[in-house]
Order: structure tokens, then sequence, then C-alpha cells
């Protein structure tokens, strides 16, 4: 990763409607692999059939431990077996779930971004 994309803020505000536009967009992107509620087990019927375990987005302190724009980076680029979502997804939406994963952690506090 390189050292510049922990400094990369996410400009895309937390709220209602954000993070809504955020769930359809996991649900289509995100939930075969990282499971309906972002507990990295995937759903029944999911095509996903590597041996590497995605990333339990409700540890929160696995994901307290990364910053926005590792988050947002690991995205765009992707990560073996996890595809790269530069091209499909816009910037405005991979922000918008980077907001959802924070939610995901902390499922009864407002998102609190790692520095
Ligand atoms: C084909 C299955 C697959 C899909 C689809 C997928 N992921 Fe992943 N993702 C993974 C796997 C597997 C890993 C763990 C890779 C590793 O540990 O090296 C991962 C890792 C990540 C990470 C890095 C976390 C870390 O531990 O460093 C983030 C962030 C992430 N995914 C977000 C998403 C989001 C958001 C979407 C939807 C836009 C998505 N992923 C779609 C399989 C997937």
């Amino acid at each position: 990763m390189p050292p510049n994309a922990k400094e990369l803020k996410n400009p895309v505000p937390a709220n209602a409607a954000t993070l809504a536009d955020a769930r359809a967009t996991y649900v289509q992107y995100c939930a075969k692999c990282h499971g309906v509620n972002g507990d990295g087990k995937r759903p029944p019927g999911s095509m996903y059939s590597y041996t590497t375990q995605p990333t339990n987005f409700t540890n929160a302190r696995l994901m307290d431990a990364m910053n926005d724009g590792e988050i947002f980076w690991k995205m765009t680029n992707g990560r073996k077996p996890m595809p790269s979502f530069k091209n499909r997804l816009t910037d405005e939406q991979r922000w918008e779930l980077v907001n959802l994963i924070r939610v995901l952690a902390h499922p009864r506090s407002t998102p609190a971004p790692a520095q």
C-alpha cells in the first residue's frame, strides 16, 4: 500500500441517505463474500469458493486498526482473491462503503474513523 493511501480523507458524510446508498451497493457487490451483516460468513448459495476468509467487518478491533484511507485503498485496488472495485464503483460509492463498514463494526454508535 502506498504511504499516501492513509492520508486520504473521506469526503462523504455518514448520514441516513449515504448509508442507505452504501447498503444497496453492499448487498449487490460485497455481501456474497463478506456476509449480509458483514461478519465474513458468506450467505448460502454464494458463488464465492476461495479458501481465503473474507474480512469480518463486525470485528471492531480489526477494523479500528485501519483508517478510512486504507479501507478505501484496499477496496479500490482489491486484495486477492477480492477483485478491484476501481472501475465497478465510483469514488463516492466506495467512500460510502467505508462509512458503512464503520457502522458494521460499531452498530450502536456513530462511526468513529481511526486517525
Ligand atoms: C470475491 C469475494 C469478495 C468480494 C466480492 C468482496 N470482497 Fe472484500 N475481501 C475478500 C477477501 C477474501 C478479503 C481478505 C483478503 C486478505 O485477507 O488478504 C477481503 C478484504 C477486504 C478488505 C480489506 C480488509 C483487510 O483486512 O485488510 C476490505 C476493506 C474489503 N474486503 C471490502 C470489500 C467491499 C466494500 C466489498 C464490496 C464492494 C468487497 N470487499 C467485496 C473477498 C471479497
